[in-house]
């Protein structure tokens, strides 16, 4: 029977899906990102040297399985067009199975100015890769989108009207250096031979796939739940729906072709970037979950904020996304301390925290729940409980063979 699954972060992005989602993408038929953009970073190993993917579809790596980039993501034809050149320096082939939606909006120059000029001002933190700029040109009907890569003529009256504007924006009110308009056209042209290739009607695939030939997909989320535009920490958060709503908009396909949720989550929590976070943790604990998780960003290289698991905000990420299964992550990142919190309450915006005993003990790289030590289950089966949603599997470490499936 074929079965199509949803894997998706339930904190603030890097809850270590990667490691979830390269095991899963052997066994399905094709991987289909569909949202957000080069903004995601996805640390993997290939032939032996580590590369980070930023846009490509994990499947990528194994090579019968086919990728698509949905319509909901905002492409940077640059970054993109990088990112396939070094992948196939390393082997990897992408021919006739490397799709791209007609409708992505494409990140200009012009995005990225603006985006790291707003930035300095209003300071969310982002990754400065042009992702909410583009975003708001797509809400507001004037994104230029990949599909026009077809026609010369309406891609230059596209982007005259778009960089345009974007200039006015950026002399008048940013005092900054306004584009080129032909150099950016230009630029666009430059990587015409990616919408040759690989732009195609990625929902009609999608449709013949599953419809057709009963075929079992895998859908992979970046970000995470609470950077989700609608219902993660705003302002501070990306400017896509990373839930599991996103993946219907982000692709075409109703939400009854999701067979099967998979959540990810710490075994605590992290934040890159400004806002909100109160469990955070400014002690020796804080340093301790950084250096021992080399909690460090995958895409730009920050060192992430660390703190305990809030309970509450994760019972509210499985609601959100209707999460069928738990897959709890960096549980060995924990081995050595003495106590453990939780936020299970909050006392206005106070945290309220339940403590636990250290196991302090190796858990890594086991592969069986039984033989994790006794406080570390208990930890696990608090936590499952109180979100009320199976803990199905349990990360020991980087590798794919230290995972415990329950
Ligand atoms: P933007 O997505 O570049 O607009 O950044 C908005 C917020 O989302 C910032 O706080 C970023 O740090 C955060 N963010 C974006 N992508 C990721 C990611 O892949 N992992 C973690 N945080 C991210």
């Amino acid at each position: 029977m074929a079965s199509n699954t949803l894997i998706l972060g339930l904190q603030w992005g890097d809850e270590g899906k990667g490691k979830i989602v390269d095991a899963l993408s052997e066994e399905v038929y094709a991987v289909c990102r569909f949202q957000g953009g080069h903004n995601a970073g996805h640390t993997i190993k290939v032939n032996g040297q580590q590369t980070v993917l930023h846009l490509t579809p994990s499947g990528i790596l194994h090579p019968n399985v086919n990728c698509i980039i949905g319509n909901g993501v905002v492409l940077s034809l640059e970054a993109l067009d990088k990112e396939i050149n070094d992948l196939v320096d390393a082997g990897i082939n992408f021919d006739n199975r490397f799709f791209v939606s007609s409708g992505c909006a494409l990140i200009l120059p012009s995005h990225i100015s603006i985006d790291k000029v707003r930035d300095k001002k209003e300071s969310i933190g982002t990754t400065g890769r042009g992702i909410g700029p583009s975003y708001e040109d797509k809400i507001a009907r004037r994104a230029v989108r990949l599909g026009d890569l077809g026609n010369e003529q309406i891609l230059r009256e596209k982007v005259e009207l778009l960089v345009s504007y974007h200039n006015r924006l950026l002399v008048e009110l940013y005092e900054e250096e306004p584009h080129d308009i032909d150099h950016v056209i230009a630029e666009l042209l430059s990587f015409k031979h990616l919408h040759d290739k690989y732009c195609t009607d990625t929902q009609g695939l999608i449709y013949d796939w599953i419809i057709k030939e009963n075929q079992s997909l895998l859908f992979e989320g970046a970000q995470g739940t609470l950077l989700d535009i609608d219902h993660g920490t705003y302002p501070y958060v990306t400017s896509s729906s990373t839930t599991a709503g996103g993946v219907s908009t982000g692709l075409g396909l109703g939400p009854k072709y999701i067979n099967k949720i998979i959540g990810i989550s710490k075994a605590y929590c992290t934040r890159v970037g400004e806002g909100p976070f109160p469990t955070e943790l400014f002690d020796d604990n804080g340093k301790m979950l950084a250096e021992i998780g080399n909690e460090f960003g995958a895409t730009t290289g920050r060192p992430r904020r660390c703190g305990w698991l809030d309970l509450l905000a994760l019972k509210k990420a499985v609601f959100t996304n209707s999460v069928t299964d738990i897959c709890l992550t960096k549980l060995d990142v924990m081995d050595e301390f003495n106590s453990i919190e939780v936020c299970i309450d909050y006392q206005g915006d106070q945290p309220v925290y339940k403590t636990f005993e250290g196991w302090k003990s190796s858990t890594e790289g086991i592969t069986k729940f039984k033989n994790l030590p006794l406080k570390a289950q208990e930890y696990i089966n608090f936590i499952e409980d109180f979100v009320g949603c199976n803990i199905s599997i349990v990360s020991t470490g980087p590798s794919r063979d230290q995972t415990i499936h329950r």
